[in-house]
């Protein structure tokens, strides 16, 4: 099974891909985490990256294709993979069409999570997340159950994204609109498209997603 989860910042793509790995042993396959990680690294590539992330902007479709193509070939071909923020161009998912098919894979799902905008500047602001093993939190919809140790792996040291902040978010939402919104109904001509109402809490959306891919 190889699925897209797409949807504007913030609307809950990193923390139900996380689940979904959990759940369904499936690989998460992140173009954001990669280019952070490319960023700390500082690679070629990350040295590129890091002034576009910080403005958000969009890293050239080039760039996060060749990332998504080798992950892909090191997985295992059973492996279903979740794409997270990836393709976010219609040249993305033309590149997508393309990779899938040199790895001898089908597109199963690209589900939509449909969230309030304004609502997402403030689950933005107030995301951070483990500096050890990256999970995912929320100051008040999801801090980690002890304050300040976390759930996943009890490390104490926790981070915020530089591009968390209102100004960026808002650019980042435009982006999402004219660039990657239009890829949809080429989707839904494949029949392939569901969306699911990202305003709900964390499990009623995971038990969406789940609902959709059994
Ligand atoms: P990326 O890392 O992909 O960021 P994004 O798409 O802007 O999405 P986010 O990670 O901000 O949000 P999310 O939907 O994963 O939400 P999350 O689960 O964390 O990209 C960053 C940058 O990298 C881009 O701007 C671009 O520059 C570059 N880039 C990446 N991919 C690229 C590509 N393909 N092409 C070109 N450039 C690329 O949740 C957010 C918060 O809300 C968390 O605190 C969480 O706990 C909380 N939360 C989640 N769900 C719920 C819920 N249902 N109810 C309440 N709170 C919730």
């Amino acid at each position: 099974m190889n699925i897209i989860l797409l949807g504007p910042p913030g609307a809950g793509k990193g923390t139900q891909s996380a689940g979904l790995v959990e759940r369904h042993d499936m690989i998460q396959l992140s173009t954001g985490d990669m280019l952070r990680a490319a960023v700390k690294a500082e690679t070629p590539v990350g040295l590129k990256a890091k002034a576009i992330m910080d403005r958000g902007d969009l890293v050239s479709d080039d760039i996060v294709s060749q990332l998504i193509d080798d992950n892909i070939a090191a997985m295992d071909a059973k492996t279903g993979a979740i794409f997270d923020g990836y393709p976010r161009t219609a040249a993305q998912a033309e590149q997508l069409d393309g990779i899938l098919e040199k790895h001898g894979r089908k597109l199963d799902h690209v589900i939509e999570l449909e969230v309030d905008e304004d609502a997402l500047v403030e689950r933005i602001c107030g995301r951070f997340s483990c500096a050890n093993c990256g999970a995912l939190y929320h100051d008040t919809a999801n801090p980690p159950s002890v304050e300040g140790v976390c759930d996943t792996c009890g490390g104490t040291e926790f981070k915020r994204r530089p591009d968390d902040n209102e100004e960026t978010v808002r650019k980042r939402m435009g982006v999402y609109r004219s660039e990657t919104a239009p890829i949809l109904p080429g989707y839904e001509a494949r029949g392939i498209v569901s969306r699911i109402d990202g305003m709900s809490g964390i499990d009623e959306v995971a038990g969406a997603i789940d609902a959709i891919l059994t």
